[in-house]
């Protein structure tokens, strides 16, 4: 049915940043470790990022680093952690650690969760009494869905599991605990032989990947699902929606019935770890032509673009390492825009906006 290859490959891991950032101070790899009985373990109490790192021109940049520690943050408030940690420092304890880890492009990992207080130790569900900890660890990950990915697309399935219900798990938050239903996704698809599942949210729309959001090409028109479809509000999901709207091509974000999804023009997926990966198959029906779709290109283009630093993003969306400066020193002038241009465009998000990710919280 498969082999032992194909359910162990993951993306080469060359470079491990050796320092990890732990509660305002930095320790060693090694060093970053909690112990069997920390609630986390037996809850799934976590909540965690993903956000790359991309090489420039101006020496390594963090991709919109405040709305991924933004989300960070949301995700910590729906599961009533309470922490110590500001917008500022999470940023700043970033960027620190991707200077001194040394590596011009990298994926920075920062997780919170529910420890275990070897003094009082506490067992139960009830997360109250367990002490929180924060880490932030950062390696070098290559293309997630495969090198070749990129340029010619993945072959998915629909999964048989559906995606979280709104009123069970809440899609919203980036937790661990959401990652198991992820996993069954994922290993369901692997198993069968494709790269990826997608799965339906409870009432039989098409919600997103085990890792991904989605987006359909039909006529022209990009569509997405929204958010009542149990999906993360994706930063690169967002970034896809500010590309199109830069690009002038149309979006919406609408309800996707399984069946829109063979009969598309083109499909593709969007996350940090994905980026822009187009589908060319779903249920072994192919999709379009086959391969990347001339919107997809576009898109995918001005994405990779922007994130290399040589095309004007349509907001602040790159933190250059080399030229941050710790939020005590500075006035909000870390983020630049790409291509060398430091002013922010006339349609750039004002500061109070600019942390928003476009997100509809109702349908
Ligand atoms: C379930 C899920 N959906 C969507 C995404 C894409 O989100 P982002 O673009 O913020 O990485 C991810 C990846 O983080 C994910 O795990």
């Amino acid at each position: 049915m498969f082999n032992d290859d194909v359910r162990k490959r993951d993306v080469k891991t060359p470079t491990i940043v050796q320092e990890v950032w732990h509660d305002g101070e930095f320790i060693k790899w090694n060093d970053a470790r909690v112990h069997v009985m920390s609630h986390v373990l037996h809850y799934g109490s976590s909540i965690f990022e993903g956000i790359r790192c991309y090489k420039t021109r101006r020496g390594p940049a963090i991709f919109r680093l405040r709305e991924h520690m933004q989300r960070f943050l949301n995700s910590a408030k729906i599961y009533r952690m309470e922490h110590p940690w500001s917008l500022e420092e999470l940023c700043d304890a970033s960027v620190q650690l991707v200077a001194r880890g040394g590596l011009q492009q990298c994926y920075v990992r920062p997780i919170m969760f529910r420890s275990l207080d070897e003094e009082r130790p506490a067992f139960g569900v009830n997360p109250f009494p367990n002490p929180m900890a924060c880490y932030i660890g950062a390696w070098d990950w290559g293309k997630y869905l495969g090198d070749e990915a990129i340029e010619q697309g993945v072959d998915v399935c629909v999964s048989s599991w559906n995606r979280l219900t709104p009123n069970s798990m809440p899609a919203m938050a980036k937790a661990g605990a959401n990652y198991m239903n992820s996993q069954l996704i994922k290993m369901e698809a692997i198993t069968n032989g494709y790269a990826e599942g997608i799965a339906l949210d409870d009432r039989g729309y098409v919600s997103e990947g085990s890792g991904e959001n989605i987006f359909l090409v039909h006529d022209g028109k990009v569509v997405t699902p929204p958010l009542a479809s149990s999906i993360l509000p994706g930063i690169t999901r967002d970034s896809v929606i500010e590309i199109c709207r830069a690009l002038e091509i149309p979006l919406v974000e609408s309800g996707i019935q399984r069946a829109a999804l063979y009969v598309a023009d083109e499909l593709f997926f969007s996350g940090t770890a994905a980026e822009i990966t187009p589908i060319r198959s779903v249920d072994r029906i192919t999709v379009g032509a086959g391969s990347r779709g001339p919107v997809t290109e576009r898109i995918q283009k001005a994405f990779f673009e922007i994130t290399s630093g040589e095309r004007e993003a349509p907001g602040e969306w790159l933190t250059f390492v080399g030229e941050y400066k710790p939020a005590a020193e500075n006035n909000g002038h870390n983020r630049a825009q790409g291509g060398g241009a430091r002013k922010a465009a006339s349609h750039a998000p004002t500061s109070d906006s600019r942390d928003a990710v476009h997100v509809t919280l109702t349908e």
